[in-house]
């Protein structure tokens, strides 16, 4: 269908640097370049070093993109960039080369949130996302549960973290059982090896007082400490600690949370969809749980490839391919990087 637009998308909020191609909801290339490895010895990510990465990847990672889906510059009907929310300085690289291409080639430019991307990139794999939908957006810096009616107008925020995000506490917790960085997927191995039952550790904001002002957020920074404080009177005693299964409990509590309050909040909507997006949503046990309590309900899981749940370019293609096909106006050519970006902003305005 060759009357569906052609879009280009540019991510680099963080640590990926992403260049994605799409027509329609078609998939054409999906070049990345990771800084991941220069950011492991800090245990996190560090912004300076991120920029210089993105700085140094940008042209080759466009080059293999168009390579990849055997496409020019002019062939491009929009180019997307995410604008926020982000590491300012990151952002910063990806929104001054999706200036410079779109200008050099005339092309329109849509300045899009990363959070509503990482919805968006579903339909890549799913079609169309059903509205009203529920999404729950599950990465390194956020853990929010959002309201879907249209998601080219903006999302309405249900609920989200008040202190650590789901990744964080991936991370955190891997960083303190020696594991290394990034976490998540470092943790969702090694629990496969151990017993989720073994550890009983908090399920943070779920007790009936706290249903009350937080339904739908969540909190895991009492979970992180309580399993320092587990692993460190391990050590204090001399026994050895059961890494497989401090992970295998810790993981498990995590995902509890997440998905009791994600069905929680499609059945207080009235709403048979719930997408789940965002690198933890690569999780194995976390697909798993969502797809079984879902299914109780007659509810419909929606979650991406795990190559599509963490940041790439392919995701801000998604969304700009929907706001083009919905003839959103373009932003303007000195739309901002935004760091701070709020959810109820899709794209930036033109
Ligand atoms: O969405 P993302 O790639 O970047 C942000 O926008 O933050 O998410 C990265 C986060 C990291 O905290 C990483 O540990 C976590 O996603 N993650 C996982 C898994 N894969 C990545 N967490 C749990 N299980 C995984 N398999
Ligand atoms: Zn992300």
């Amino acid at each position: 269908m060759r009357d569906e637009p052609l879009v280009l998308g540019i991510e680099t909020s963080c640590d990926e640097t992403g260049v994605g191609i799409v027509r329609g909801h078609t998939l054409l290339a999906d070049a990345l370049a990771s800084s991941v490895d220069q950011h492991a010895r800090f245990g996190g990510v560090v912004p300076e070093v991120a920029s210089r990465a993105h700085l140094e990847a940008l042209v080759p990672t466009m080059q293999r993109a168009l390579d990849e889906a055997g496409v020019t510059l002019a062939d491009v009907d929009a180019i997307a960039v995410t604008s926020g929310p982000g590491l300012a300085g990151a952002l910063l690289v990806g929104v001054a080369a999706a200036k410079g291409y779109a200008l050099a080639a005339e092309k329109p430019i849509y300045g899009v949130n990363h959070l509503a991307a990482h919805v968006a990139v579903d339909t890549l794999e799913h079609g169309p996302l059903p509205e009203p939908a529920v999404a729950m957006l599950v990465s390194g810096g956020h853990s929010s549960l959002l309201l879907v009616d249209d998601l080219t107008a903006g999302v309405t925020p249900l609920g989200a973290t008040i202190d650590d995000a789901a990744g964080e506490a991936f991370d955190k917790v891997a960083r303190l059982l020696g594991l290394g960085f990034p976490g998540g997927p470092i943790i969702d191995r090694s629990a496969r090896e151990g017993d989720p039952g073994s550890i009983a550790f908090p399920r943070g904001l779920t007790a009936p007082k706290d249903l009350v002002a937080h339904r739908f957020d969540f909190s895991f920074s009492g979970l992180k400490t309580a399993v320092a404080r587990w692993v460190e009177s391990r050590e204090r005693a001399g026994e050895p600690v059961p890494v497989a299964d401090v992970s295998a409990s810790f993981q498990e509590a995590v995902c509890d949370v997440l998905t009791a309050k994600a069905i929680d909040a499609c059945r207080s909507n009235g709403v048979g969809t719930l997408v789940i997006g965002g690198g933890v949503a690569a999780n194995s046990r976390l697909r798993v749980l969502a797809e079984e309590r879902a299914a109780k309900h007659g509810i419909t899981v929606r979650v991406p490839r795990p190559g599509l749940c963490t940041d790439n370019g392919a995701m801000v293609a998604a969304l700009g391919s929907h706001l083009v096909a919905a003839g959103v106006a373009p932003s303007r050519l000195d739309l901002p990087a935004d760091s701070a970006m709020r959810l109820t902003e899709v794209s930036v305005p033109g």
